[in-house]
């Protein structure tokens, strides 16, 4: 099991990780570091857990993750940003710690809007931000990570869209020291993204988008809209090309066509 102690060593990280709480088992990162947000808990704080029982994705998915194989992780943000930086947000955790795995497995790593990480084409990670807003400003953010790290097999249903940084790389990586590059890189983003606005990352999610110029299609509350992937909007939406007309989108479940078999690589809704 993960011990603060291991996981703290060699941490660089200042802010972030300032407190961390291990957990064997535990529903979910994510709801435990929101109940200590609501409690006070200062940003940078960490709740780690091997196991996650209902581990949740986006939009009413479940994530699944084999115990002590992988990374499932939230951390405590209070950024005093308005309520709709909320969307900029994931793409600046997706594009740090895409840089810290790819730099660690040295393997190309892709950014698929809005939040998943991609390698040879399947998923490894996802990001799931939760906020709580209060007098127009957000109050704190949960930002939950989970990276598929060392596990090697998949239910059959996961296997055509899911893959793992080792599978990738094909050697077994180090989850804490993983960790600690990723707490540190998120760190030194932060700061950026704090004094010089979320601008000057975009040109970096940008670099680890496969989905410029691509066809895709975006289905989004039971809607869906087909086009061509134009960029990134200053604000963090994907600007399609419909017939006709631009379209700029918040959320959604993105298929590229012709080549997607990472889509919907989380477990059917409950
Ligand atoms: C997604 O791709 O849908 C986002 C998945 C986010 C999963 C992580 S694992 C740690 C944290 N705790 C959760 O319950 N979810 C996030």
């Amino acid at each position: 099991m993960f011990t603060v102690q291991a996981l703290r060593e060699g941490l660089k990280a200042r802010v972030f990780g300032g407190t961390i709480y291990t957990f064997e088992t535990i529903d979910s990162t994510s709801n435990c570091a929101r109940a200590l947000a609501g409690c006070f808990a200062p940003e940078g704080t960490v709740v780690i857990s091997e196991e996650q029982t209902a581990g949740k994705g986006r939009l009413g998915r479940t994530w699944l993750a084999n115990p002590r194989e992988n990374l499932t992780f939230s951390i405590i943000l209070r950024p005093a940003l308005p309520p709709e930086a909320v969307n900029l947000l994931p793409l600046y955790v997706a594009v740090s710690v895409a840089q810290v795995c790819q730099q660690v497995a040295r393997t190309k790593i892709e950014c698929k809007w809005p939040n998943d990480l991609m390698v040879n084409g399947k998923k490894f990670g996802g990001i799931l931000l939760e906020g709580s807003v209060k007098q127009n400003e957000l109050e704190y953010v949960v930002v939950g990570i989970g990276l598929n790290v060392n596990q090697t097999s998949f239910s059959p249903e996961l296997q055509q869209k899911a893959t793992s940084l080792r599978l990738a790389s094909g050697k077994e990586i180090n989850r804490e020291m993983l960790f600690r590059e990723i707490l540190l890189r998120l760190e030194t983003d932060y700061q950026t993204v704090k004094t010089s606005g979320f601008q000057s990352i975009l040109p970096s999610w940008l670099s680890f988008s496969s989905m410029n110029g691509k066809q895709i299609s975006v289905e989004q509350n039971g809607s869906v809209f087909s086009g061509t992937v134009k960029g990134l909007s200053p604000d963090g939406g994907l600007i399609l090309q419909t017939n006709g007309a631009e379209k700029t989108l918040f959320a959604g479940d993105v298929t590229i066509v012709g080549l997607d078999p990472a889509n919907g690589v989380h477990a059917p809704r409950h």
